[in-house]
């Protein structure tokens, strides 16, 4: 037994309080941020503020250009539209990640194709290479991890693929050669309330190719033309993002190395202090800030009763994404041997990983691990 903490002083403690699996981490300099903004005069919705917020991230992850959008769903179909992905293309989609990431490339009419995952839970590089005819790669460093990315890129890059990297999970991580959102042609970020940084609803295109960027720009803002008329230059769409919303999105982004710093310490506690036979805590490399704590439970049904157990004592968890091939309105997409990321989505969990949560918190929630005996 585990116990380094008086029992009954955590049950009352816990019965105060829910651990939730995220919250989002707002202080005084986020509110402070948002009312003076209201206080300038603004008018709200996207103009200066935003193109500052846009400058300063595309700039952390050493990308020419960002441009923000309403979410990070609308920056992969923004992402894809550009590329030239549409009906008749065939774009690779790792099996595990969260239904946006699919469901963009469907709005496309494209076809996907789904590739399975490998031990670091990314697209698998050994079973991408072996497919034919690929217009667009979509890779996701899952959770903050980079897996193959570096070597898909090359890959890509050598056979004249286009690589579009969901970044969703992965602001402040890195890969070996360069940061996550930017790799690949394109890299697209979400701001909902459990990423690195949030700003309610949000996302953010980074790129390099100027084309590109007109592209998307002429999608995202009714294509009007340059005078700022209503002559159109053609079709075009309303995905602006509101200046609101920035000042939140920088003040957040003035937190990055304090939420990076923070996310490696907590995963070092769970490292430490989880001590469960039937449970293995997935580590991260270094360079990589882990997203969600992600843990492998040996069994599906050990798994379901450690969520109930922990559920019982005030403790919220979320399963990892089901793979994409197990939704039933996705059966008939073209895939891969998906083994890997059918066998182990099933018993991935992942545990409370806000930036709100204390050392405190992570003890109490790793003794419970520790001491978790199920009921075979
Ligand atoms: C990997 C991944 N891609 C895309 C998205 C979609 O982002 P949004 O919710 O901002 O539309 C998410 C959302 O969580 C995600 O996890």
């Amino acid at each position: 037994m585990v116990h380094t903490l008086d029992q009954k002083k955590i049950e009352e403690e816990l019965n105060q309080k829910r651990i939730n699996q995220v919250e989002p981490f707002i202080s005084n300099d986020d509110i402070e941020s948002v009312v003076s903004y209201l206080k300038s005069g603004g008018w709200v919705t996207e103009h200066n503020v935003s193109r500052n917020f846009e400058e300063q991230i595309a700039s952390y992850v050493n990308r020419k250009y960002g441009i923000v959008v309403p979410n990070g769903t609308i920056a992969i179909y923004l992402s894809l539209l550009a590329l030239g992905v549409g009906p008749g293309k065939k774009v690779a989609v790792p099996n595990l990640t969260m239904i946006a990431t699919i469901n963009a490339i469907l709005w496309t009419g494209a076809k996907p194709l789904l590739v399975d995952v490998d031990k670091d839970l990314c697209m698998s590089y050994e079973k991408l290479i072996d497919q034919k005819n690929l217009h667009t790669v979509i890779f996701v460093p899952l959770n903050g991890r980079g897996g193959d990315g570096k070597k898909i890129e090359t890959w890509c890059k050598k056979n004249n693929i286009n690589l579009l990297e969901d970044s969703a999970h992965a602001l402040g991580s890195n890969y070996s050669h360069k940061a996550c959102g930017a790799l690949g042609d394109i890299s697209v970020l979400s701001f909902t309330p459990h990423k690195i940084i949030t700003t309610g609803q949000g996302g953010m295109i980074l790129l390099d190719n100027n084309k590109y960027k007109n592209l998307i720009n002429d999608l995202k803002l009714f294509n009007r033309r340059k005078d700022k008329s209503d002559w159109h230059k053609g079709y075009g769409l309303n995905f602006k993002f509101t200046d609101l919303q920035s000042s939140l999105g920088l003040s957040q982004f003035n937190k990055i190395n304090k939420f990076v710093k923070h996310k490696k310490q907590i995963e070092q506690e769970y490292l430490k202090l989880i001590n469960n036979g039937n449970i293995k805590v997935l580590k991260f490399k270094e360079i990589e800030v882990p997203w969600f704590f992600d843990i492998v439970v040996s069994t599906k049904k050990r798994k379901e009763q450690l969520i109930d157990y922990l559920n019982s004592k005030n403790i919220e968890t979320r399963n990892c994404y089901p793979a994409l091939s197990k939704q039933k309105y996705l059966k008939n997409v073209s895939k891969t041997n998906l083994d890997y990321s059918e066998k182990m989505f099933g018993k991935l969990l992942w545990l409370p990983s806000s930036n709100n949560l204390s050392k405190k918190d992570v003890k109490i929630i790793s003794e419970y691990i520790s001491n978790f005996k199920d009921n075979e």
